[in-house]
Formats: C-alpha cells, structure tokens, sequence
C-alpha cells in the first residue's frame, strides 16, 4: 500500500469516526449475487455496484484469484476463480472520501457427480423383498438435493434431504418393495438432482447406471388355488415350492425348476411336467 493509500483510509476512518452525515452525498453499496454459491473449485462473477453519482475508487477486496472483467464508474464487474473454500469478501467505493462497503459470503456446493445404484439381491423371485439403495457421494448442502428412485419412467421414490451445512457428505436412500414380475421388464435407475436455483445455480443432475432385476418363479398368486390357503407359509417362495409340491400331487416332485419369468413371455414358458400339472390346477 502506498503512503497516500494509507493516509486515505485513515482520513476516511476519521471522517466515519467523528463526523457521520456531515451533510455529504449517502451513497450505498451494493453487490450482486448477494449470497453466490459457487461449484467446488468453479469461478463466478461478481457485480459491486454504488449509487455514489462520482465515486472516486471502487473494488473487491479478496485472498481468491480475481480479475476485472469490466470497469464503469458506478460498478465493477469482477471474476473469483478457483474457488476452493467458502470464503467472505467484501465490495468497496470511496464516495467523496468516504467508504462505502458491502461484504458478502461465498459458499460452495458440491453438485452430485457420481449416482450409484445397487440393487439387492439382483435375483429375487417373485413377491420376494428387494432392496434398491442410492449413494450420493460428496454433494453439499444437501438441502437442495433431491434423490429419485426410478423403474423405467415411473417414480417409485422420491426423497428431498435437509441441511445447509456446506462439507460435502454422502446422501444415500434405500426403498424395499416385494419383487412383481413386471419388475424384470424394466430397468432400474436412480437419478440425483441438485436445485439450488434460489441461489443463482442452475440445476444439476446426474444419473447413475440403470440396472435389471432379475425375477423368478411363478406367475401365479397362490390365492387363487383351490383349497386352503392360509397352510401356506407368508413367503412367496415358499408358496411357489408348496405349489409345485402340490402340483405333482405332493409326490416325487420334479426339478424344483423355477423358470426365469419375464413378463412379455409367460405365454410362451416351457413348463416342466411337473409345473404343467401345476397350471391345470390352478387353472392356467
Ligand atoms: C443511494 O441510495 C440510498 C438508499 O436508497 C439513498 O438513501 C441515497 O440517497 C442514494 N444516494 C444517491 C446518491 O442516489
Ligand atoms: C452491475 O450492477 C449495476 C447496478 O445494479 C447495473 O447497473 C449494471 O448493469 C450491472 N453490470 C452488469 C455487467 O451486469
Ligand atoms: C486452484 O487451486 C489449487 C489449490 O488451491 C491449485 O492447485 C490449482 O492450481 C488452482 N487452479 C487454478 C486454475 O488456479
Ligand atoms: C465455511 O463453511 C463452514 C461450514 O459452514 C464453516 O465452518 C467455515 O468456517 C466456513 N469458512 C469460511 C472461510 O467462511
Ligand atoms: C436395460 O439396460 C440394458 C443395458 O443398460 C439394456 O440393454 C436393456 O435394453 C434395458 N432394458 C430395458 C427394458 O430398458
């Protein structure tokens, strides 16, 4: 700082000191974005601007990287790069040799980058228990973020985090559903997308690789068969094996086969013998 920079703070110290509206121009300060959110490591621009008619000098006073991008008198348009932590600045203009300033915070986000779907088990018969669960690693805040769980086109979940707290975390969502046969026609996915448009960002999305399910068994609910139901045991493999048993006439059951099912194809099941029995007993 030169000498005469120096003197100039200090007179402006003691101008805000002792004589406030000593029947100067007011003049305001004014920056814009007010609140930026900026992309881990990304740039942004930065409007300081004064209603000063003749201010004498203006800037941003900060330790990132900057340049100007454009000068007029009333405003400055500055460039922040690198912005690797949330940090505070601060815009400034001398008016008639006061200071005016305005200080402003930036914060980061961490736009979700990688999605990843696992669904568990990958193979699950039909009426079955399935697990899909999302991982988002690394995003911040998560209150902007919103995580889907998708089957082809169709919503199966959606979740909506909370929290501004600007350290990247993981944001994960398990949903479990009973395995339909339609399941093994579409393929899974889970898609992670961040708004933080209230901000001034735009939105982000990302979405994971899609995944199959794998279902098995038989197509048909043991409801339906004829007799008592309720000796079946609630799990609906169990019900498949009791059927089949059933079917054979509750012998020497054949190859306890159970068919990969894809819905498009039960017209065309090659049955074994005794999974046919099965079907006329249960009306197929
Ligand atoms: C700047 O704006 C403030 C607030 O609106 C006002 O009080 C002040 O008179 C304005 N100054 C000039 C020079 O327009
Ligand atoms: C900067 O802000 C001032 C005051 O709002 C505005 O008049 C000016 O057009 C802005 N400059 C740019 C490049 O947006
Ligand atoms: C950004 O900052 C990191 C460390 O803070 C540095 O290693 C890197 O070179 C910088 N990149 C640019 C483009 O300035
Ligand atoms: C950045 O944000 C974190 C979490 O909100 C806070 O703890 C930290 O002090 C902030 N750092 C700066 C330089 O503002
Ligand atoms: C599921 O995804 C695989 C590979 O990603 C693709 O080959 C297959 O056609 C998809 N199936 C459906 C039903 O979209």
């Amino acid at each position: 700082m030169s000498p005469f920079c120096c003197w100039g703070l200090c007179v402006a110290f003691l101008a805000l000191l002792c004589c406030p509206g000593s029947g100067e121009e007011a003049f305001e300060v004014h920056v814009s974005p007010e609140q930026p959110m900026v992309k881990h490591g990304g740039s942004q621009v930065i409007n300081c601007s004064t209603n000063c008619t003749k201010p004498e000098n203006g800037g941003l006073e900060t330790s990132l990287d900057k340049i100007v991008l454009q000068d007029s008198p009333q405003w400055k348009l500055f460039m922040i790069f690198n912005v690797s932590q949330n940090s505070s600045m601060r815009c400034f203009f001398w008016c008639s040799r006061k200071q005016g300033s305005k200080s402003l915070n930036v914060g980061l986000y961490y736009p979700p980058k990688q999605v990843l779907l696992k669904l568990q088990p990958t193979r699950v018969a039909v009426g079955s228990p399935f697990t899909i669960e999302c991982r988002v690693p690394s995003v911040a805040p998560l209150e902007g973020l919103t995580v889907t769980l998708l089957r082809g086109s169709e919503v199966l979940h959606s979740q909506t985090f909370e929290g501004t707290a600007l350290s990247p975390q993981e944001a994960m969502v398990t949903y479990s559903a009973e395995a339909q046969l339609e399941d093994s026609s579409h393929n899974f996915s889970c898609q992670a997308k961040m708004d933080l448009r209230t901000r001034g960002v735009k939105v982000v999305d990302s979405v994971s690789d899609s995944q199959a399910l794998e279902v098995f068994g038989e197509g048909e609910p043991p409801e339906e068969v004829e007799g008592d139901s309720s000796r079946f045991s609630p799990s609906e493999e169990e019900k498949a094996i009791a059927l089949l048993s059933a079917g054979s006439g509750g012998g020497s059951h054949g190859p306890a086969l159970v068919p990969r099912l894809p819905s498009s194809a039960v017209s065309s099941l090659e049955l074994s013998p005794s999974s046919q029995s099965l079907c006329k007993t249960t009306g197929w």
